[in-house]
């Protein structure tokens, strides 16, 4: 059995973290990945999943509370780093994802190794980084998939994946559902509007 509330916000992270993975950046057992946002509504699918798929998994949060939770989540390695810092000592990746959203910084691109790949969810990013770091980044949107919605819902009712929530409202307070958008979460993860 899988809750309306979970349902609403597992269905778009899981289906955009299966396609990253599997569908755009092809990861495999073994691969070091770096995920900056591993704790995210997003991040916390890719910590995951790329877990479950035997990748190397390194993560970057940003307070202690996300550094346990990461872990949780089958991080085998956490970073912690103050809101917009550098983190420039994250090098040789095979794969990056950005999974935090705004300006992907310099960094991440200088993350990963010579041919390898940088994943941004948010918008196209910088050909002209890539070229510099001799690196194929890319962008994409994500696609419904009527089998891997069936497979979440068969993951989450079996208690094997946890789905990241941020907060609920009451369909009445729609108006401070939609202006929550615009103000800091209490935790990262999906707002969810309760429909009786
Ligand atoms: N391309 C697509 O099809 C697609 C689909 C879905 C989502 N997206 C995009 O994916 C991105 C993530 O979405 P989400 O729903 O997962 O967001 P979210 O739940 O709010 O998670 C954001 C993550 O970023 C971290 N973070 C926030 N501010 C930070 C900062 N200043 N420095 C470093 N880390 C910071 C948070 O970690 P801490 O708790 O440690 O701060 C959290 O892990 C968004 O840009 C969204 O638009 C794209």
């Amino acid at each position: 059995m899988v809750s309306d509330v979970d349902a609403a916000a597992a269905a778009l992270p899981a289906l955009t973290t299966w396609e990253a993975l599997s569908d755009q950046a092809h990861v495999t057992a073994g691969q070091r990945l770096l995920i900056r946002g591993g704790t995210g509504a997003v991040g916390a699918f890719l910590t995951q999943f790329a877990h479950e798929m035997g990748a190397e998994v390194t993560v970057t949060v940003t307070s202690a509370s996300a550094e346990a939770r990461a872990r949780g989540l089958g991080a085998d390695h956490v970073v912690v780093t103050a809101p917009y810092s550098e983190a420039s000592d994250l090098q040789a990746f095979d794969v990056a994802i950005d999974a935090v959203g705004g300006d992907v910084p310099e960094w991440m691109y200088a993350s990963v190794r010579p041919g390898g790949q940088l994943v941004v969810l948010q918008e196209p990013p910088s050909q002209k980084l890539a070229d510099k770091y001799g690196i194929r980044a890319f962008f994409f949107v994500v696609r419904t998939r009527r089998d891997r919605l069936e497979e979440l819902a068969a993951l989450i009712a079996a208690g094997q994946v946890e789905v990241t929530i941020a907060q609920t409202f009451p369909l009445s307070a729609g108006k401070a559902a939609y202006e929550s958008g615009s103000l800091p979460k209490p935790r990262p993860g999906k707002t969810v509007i309760l429909v009786p």
